[in-house]
């Protein structure tokens, strides 16, 4: 399959997908996130395929959020799909039976954050920079960022974060339990190789039954995953929405 918006590479026994929209900081527009999901699925039947890297292109961003260009003018049902959707996407990548290691090399921010939370094993750069701004424009996180930051900082910590859209770099991050590791940035996709040089001596079976494990120790949390994609929907008809999203597209301070 060809992919408008992402690179895919296999290099040993690593396949690497680049979100390429450098100059958009690699902002997730639906189609972005779509061919991810694609690419994630093609290989789970590739024998030689032991550990997938998800990266962006450049050295700024990994990625900057959803493209807010994008869904601007959404009304709620658009809103609302657009949050399912993604969801879908976030839940493929978990659920992915060959490890996806996240290598973050800048911003991750609002749906950058979401889609490295989504990754099994995340290694940071020591310029990256993670956050859920999404407040700023009159939105919750939608791709399930409000249950996956408490699954792995805890609620007082991503509560502070979610609130403030505070920016915590890589270091923080670390101390947080965010990322496993803070490298270099030209040593960000060695580190990201290491990693699956290690797993792939291991059984893959087993491997794949550690991840499902992992999965259902969250099990019974959908409710809040599913309210999250309903407050998401339902904030496209506030008047926070339409200023939050104006505000960001005519590179002001909103006014809410
Ligand atoms: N959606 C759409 N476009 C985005 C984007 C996003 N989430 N993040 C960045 N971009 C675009 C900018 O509009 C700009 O495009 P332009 O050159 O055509 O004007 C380009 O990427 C570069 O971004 P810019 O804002 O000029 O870079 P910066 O270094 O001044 O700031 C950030 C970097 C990350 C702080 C800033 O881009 C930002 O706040 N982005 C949005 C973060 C966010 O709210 N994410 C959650 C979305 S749900």
């Amino acid at each position: 399959m060809s992919y408008q918006n992402i690179l895919t590479e296999k290099k040993g026994n690593a396949f690497i997908i680049t979100i390429n929209r450098e100059n958009k900081l690699n902002a997730l527009n639906i189609e972005t996130l779509q061919e991810i999901k694609y690419a994630i699925l093609s290989v789970q039947n590739d024998r030689e395929v032991r550990g997938i890297i998800l990266t962006g292109a450049g050295q700024k961003a990994f990625a900057a959020g959803a493209d807010i260009a994008e869904f601007a003018e959404f009304n709620v049902k658009q809103g609302t799909q657009m949050s399912s959707d993604g969801h879908d996407v976030m839940n493929t990548i978990e659920s992915s039976a060959i490890p996806v290691i996240a290598a973050v090399n800048g911003f991750s921010l609002g749906g950058g954050c979401e889609l490295a939370m989504s990754c099994h094993i995340r290694v940071a750069s020591e310029n990256a920079k993670f956050g859920q701004p999404e407040v700023n424009l009159g939105l919750p996180p939608g791709y399930g960022g409000t249950q996956r930051l408490i699954q792995l900082i805890g609620k007082g910590k991503s509560t502070e974060l979610l609130l403030t859209a505070d920016l915590i770099k890589a270091d923080e991050a670390l101390s947080l339990g965010l990322v496993s590791k803070v490298v270099p940035i030209d040593t960000l996709m060695d580190t990201c190789k290491e990693y699956i040089q290690k797993i792939s001596q291991k059984s893959p079976s087993a491997i794949s039954k550690v991840i499902s494990c992992i999965n259902d120790h969250f099990k019974g949390t959908e409710a809040g995953f599913e309210k999250e994609i309903s407050e998401f929907g339902l904030a496209f008809e506030t008047s926070d929405f339409k200023e939050g999203t104006s505000a960001f597209l005519e590179k002001r301070s909103p006014n809410f």
